[in-house]
């Protein structure tokens, strides 16, 4: 398995993560939660819900949205876009890249 690239880090098996589901993962010091996709792949963002404390990892992944698990805020985490009220400031997204059969994340911003 050749090395990652500057700033990635392995935080999952892809075989660990089912479709349709979401799991929380640390890169270096960030909460993030990283959503695997029915049919649409990997996608990563920051854990905690922009509105106010919750981890969007405990939310409902349905297609290309999570739903926060608290005030049922939606976010697109393909483009971290906050889609509906009561969420207004959209969320951090991350990279995700998948070799070898492992998902890494790589935060930039
Ligand atoms: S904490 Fe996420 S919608 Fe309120």
């Amino acid at each position: 398995m050749s090395a990652p690239q500057e700033g990635w880090v392995r935080v999952a098996a892809v075989g660990e993560i089912p479709e349709g589901s979401a799991i929380a993962v640390r890169v270096k010091d960030r909460e993030i939660a990283l959503y695997h996709v029915e049919e649409g792949g990997f996608y990563a963002t920051e854990n905690v819900c922009t509105h106010e404390y919750a981890q969007l990892s405990e939310g409902w992944l349905e297609g290309y949205e999570i739903e926060c698990p608290l005030h049922a805020g939606r976010f697109d985490v393909r483009t971290g876009k906050a889609l509906c009220p009561p969420v207004e400031e959209n969320v951090r997204t991350c990279e995700v890249r998948i070799r070898d059969g492992d998902v890494f994340v790589r935060c930039v911003s």
